[in-house]
């Protein structure tokens, strides 16, 4: 039960860049009311990945149920007199899947006669660790570990990110789908790599770790990924039973070698002992284990959101909407989706 709302500031947040359609409402920047996602991984998983046809489509079925839903959870009755703010998921992501949600936006924006405001999904991904912590200021770094991106990111201050380096290929979590999918073991690949890896022996195999040893922030995952995948179908030809579970666990440790180099890298060139972790690679059980350890060592800040936030949602497009507002941003009706829109300088 809602019980003082002169002092809050309701926002509704709509993500739909990929396959999950997520729709939450928030009080300021950490109290959730509601928290709603209808994931299309069943639909997607006999592809081996996402469909962007497919997603739009579903996006469509889903976004009216799950926004009635969150109203009512949220136990908001008069939308136009108790929302404050809507605050959409614009871009990057696939064209069609953008669409649905900033359409929709626009519409409830219009009827309701409610503020809109276009968030950047990996300023969302940023803000999960906001959206999760009471206590997080800049400057800080930021690893974005998702399966379209790998960024390491200094944000300076809310709104001014620089890009201290991304991958030159695939996403990490991409390798962990391809993999997973030459596996035979299903999309998305990281849950399940990650639940098989704890059953194996990291040290089974040794891959090589490109780019990891230069002093450029930079990854390459395709190499990982190629070189994984060379692995498991050697081991097919020698093995009647392919070890999978030492397979997963070497593969997830050189990804998560890989990353902490990086991020040890970040750390070094700025000195800013703060540190924030988000995107669906960063519900990953090796790399939060690691990066614990590293930090701890070496008296770094970290800042790991719980798994479900880590991974696609709307509370964290609430927190960057409603923090983005409050920097004086806004969105009007010509908002149109930018699948490329990039925020670093
Ligand atoms: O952030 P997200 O939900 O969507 C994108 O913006 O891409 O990330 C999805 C990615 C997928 O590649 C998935 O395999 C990976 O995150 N993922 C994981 C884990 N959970 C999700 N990777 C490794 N370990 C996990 N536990
Ligand atoms: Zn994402």
């Amino acid at each position: 039960m809602i019980s003082d709302r002169d002092e809050s500031f309701i926002t509704l947040a709509i993500e739909s860049s990929c396959d999950d359609t997520a729709v939450a409402v928030m009080d300021g920047q950490r109290e959730i009311l509601a928290d709603f996602i209808a994931s299309q991984i069943d639909s997607h998983s006999i592809y081996g990945g996402v469909v962007p046809e497919l997603a739009s489509r579903m996006h469509q079925e889903a976004i009216i149920p799950l926004v009635e839903s969150a109203l009512a959870k949220a136990e908001i009755k008069d939308p136009s007199k108790e929302i404050d703010l809507i605050a959409v998921t614009s871009g990057p992501g696939l064209m069609g899947s953008l669409l649905v949600g900033v359409m929709t936006a626009k519409a409830l924006s219009q009827g309701w006669n409610v503020p809109l405001i276009g968030v950047n999904h990996l300023e969302g991904h940023i803000f999960a660790n906001c959206a999760a912590s009471d206590d997080l200021e800049p400057p800080f770094i930021s690893l974005i570990v998702s399966g379209g991106h790998t960024e390491i990111v200094l944000v300076r201050s809310f709104g001014d990110y620089e890009l201290l380096g991304s991958t030159r290929d695939d996403a990490a979590g991409e390798a962990y789908d391809k993999v997973s999918k030459i596996l035979g073991l299903g999309y998305p690949g990281g849950p399940v790599i990650d639940r098989l890896a704890a059953e194996g022996d990291p040290n089974a195999f040794s891959l090589p770790l490109p780019l990891a040893n230069t002093r450029e922030i930079e990854f390459s995952f395709s190499g990982l990924k190629t070189a994984a995948i060379t692995l498991i179908e050697k081991q097919r030809e020698c093995n009647e039973k392919l070890p999978v579970a030492d397979l997963c666990a070497s593969f997830q440790k050189a990804v998560t070698d890989t990353l902490l180099s990086k991020v040890k890298l970040a750390v070094r060139q700025t000195g800013i002992k703060k540190l924030t972790v988000s995107g669906g690679v960063a519900a990953n059980s090796g790399l939060r284990g690691a990066l614990k350890v590293y930090t701890s060592r070496k008296g770094i800040s970290l800042f790991l959101p719980p798994r479900h936030i880590c991974t696609d949602n709307a509370v964290m497009i609430a927190a960057a909407g409603y923090n983005s507002y409050m920097r004086g941003n806004r969105s009007d009706l010509f908002l149109a989706p930018n699948p490329s829109w990039s925020i670093w300088r």
